[in-house]
């Protein structure tokens, strides 16, 4: 039977939010409508993530689950990474999958849907240039706060990463096609535009860098606030640095991952950057935008990661003062150089590591948002909060801030922020605090 209702889970990176967005409207322009609760979907799509190892096993136990009481089950799409990591494997692995469909192919849905329908069970893990915007439909709804991805793919090959073999090489979407798709994101309600990328920082078109492109987006009457993510220290270009000095629209805020601070491990990752390189760039960053929050990625118990290499890592946290960051346990993905080199470091010590990163880290956290009680800013309102009369929102540095105000998600309400906490801040709104 043709399904009726959908429901989209994602996982991951926010590309892939961006990526289950784009699968729900192509589905919507079916006729489909979104069920309530994955249970009554006649479509449930896995967009799943590749990146560490528990992430395609939350995605097999996933599909375990969508069995239902009396033995019956919905029609299956595993998409995203892990989709195009294990192609028809994934088949194999589990036999409640009825379609396998790959990142740069979920235009296809539609009729893979179709196909199963039939009885096939299709698969499609092709990997053409980013045709599969041109086939989907026009955006018409929007958050206050909108992904737009931009790039896709990754030419680095990063000694622990999946990513070039599951997204493929670096491909930039044409200037025309991201100006249109920002410009009707922003008349479907957004006042903020993430750029999203594996690379983004490397997008380009012909000679125009994604300084330029920025540019041209602060143009677009009623878009308030432009951010990008995730960008590679080799891609951080001058004009990029001097765009965050200048287009007063670009929020200060930086997601720059550095992985360790150790050179030694950065060679063997074959990260292009030294930590000396690194902290030079954050050094032109903040000579640009002295208030320029900072947050990076970080991965512990790279093989061959001596405790000294560790300790290189939580003195460039000391060093950079992040606002946030994301660290995580080496995980080896098969395929990948580091997956077969020698001296894999024990799961205790990466345990122990993970810990006293995230303690340090946690720290320069608090004392990032301790720093910014009492500033007057602003706050770009996204959702309700749980209390009666309370939104929840964002700064410009993208803390969450929770504000009791009378107004609506989409809203940009001037704030003082009054109290810190590890992961929010509270605002209270300029007029009752003049009050
Ligand atoms: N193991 C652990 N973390 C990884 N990342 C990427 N690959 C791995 C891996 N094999 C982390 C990096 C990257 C973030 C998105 O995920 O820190 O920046
Ligand atoms: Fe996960 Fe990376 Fe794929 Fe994003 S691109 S979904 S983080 S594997």
């Amino acid at each position: 039977m043709t399904p009726k209702t959908f429901k989209i889970k994602s996982f991951g990176c926010q590309m892939n939010v961006y990526d289950g967005e784009r699968m729900a409207e192509l589905l919507g322009a079916q006729g489909m409508s979104v069920a309530a609760e994955s249970e009554d979907a006649d479509l449930v799509v896995l967009n799943t993530c590749h990146i560490r190892e528990k992430a395609a096993e939350k995605a097999y136990s996933d599909i375990g689950r969508l069995r239902r009481e009396d033995g019956s089950k919905p029609l299956i799409a595993l998409a995203g990474c892990v989709a195009q990591a294990e192609g028809a494997e994934a088949k194999r692995r589990s036999q409640m999958i009825d379609i396998v469909v790959g990142p740069q192919a979920y235009h296809r849905l539609p009729e893979m849907v179709a196909e199963a329908v039939r009885g096939a069970r299709p698969v499609d893990t092709d990997m053409p240039a980013i045709s599969k915007f041109d086939a989907m439909p026009a955006r018409r709804r929007a958050n206050p706060s909108s992904f737009l991805t931009i790039q896709e793919g990754c030419d680095k090959f990063c000694t622990y990463c999946v990513v070039p073999y599951t997204r493929g090489a670096e491909i930039s979407r044409p200037w025309n096609d991201v100006v249109t798709e920002a410009e009707a994101l922003v008349d479907a309600g957004a006042r903020e535009i993430v750029l999203l990328g594996q690379n983004v920082n490397a997008w380009s078109d012909g000679d125009r860098g994604l300084a330029h492109l920025i540019r041209a987006l602060a143009k677009i009457d009623g878009l308030e606030r432009i951010r990008y993510t995730t960008s590679h220290p080799a891609d951080m270009t001058e004009e990029l640095i001097a765009a965050h000095g200048e287009v007063e629209k670009l929020m200060p805020y930086l997601h720059l991952p550095v992985q360790s601070g150790s050179n030694r491990i950065l060679n063997a990752m074959n990260r292009s950057h030294t930590a000396e390189t690194y902290l030079a760039i954050l050094e032109k960053m903040r000579a640009a935008r002295p208030d320029v929050a900072l947050s990076g990625d970080f991965i512990v118990g790279f093989p061959g990661e001596t405790e000294e290499d560790f300790e290189a890592t939580l003195c460039i946290v000391d060093a950079v003062r992040y606002a946030s960051a994301y660290s995580f346990k080496y995980s080896p993905r098969p395929g990948t150089p580091a997956a077969t080199m020698e001296d894999q470091i024990p799961r205790e010590i990466m345990d122990d590591r993970l810990q006293r990163l995230q303690e340090r880290i946690n720290q320069h956290r608090l004392a990032f948002n301790r720093s910014k009680v009492g500033v007057h800013t602003k706050v770009l309102i996204e959702r309700k909060g749980r209390l009666p009369g309370q939104m929840i929102g964002r700064s410009p540095w993208l803390q969450s801030v929770h504000v009791e105000a009378g107004a609506q998600p989409g809203d940009i309400v001037s704030v003082t922020l009054v109290a810190a906490g590890p992961n929010s801040m509270t605002g209270a709104e300029r007029q009752k605090v003049a009050a």
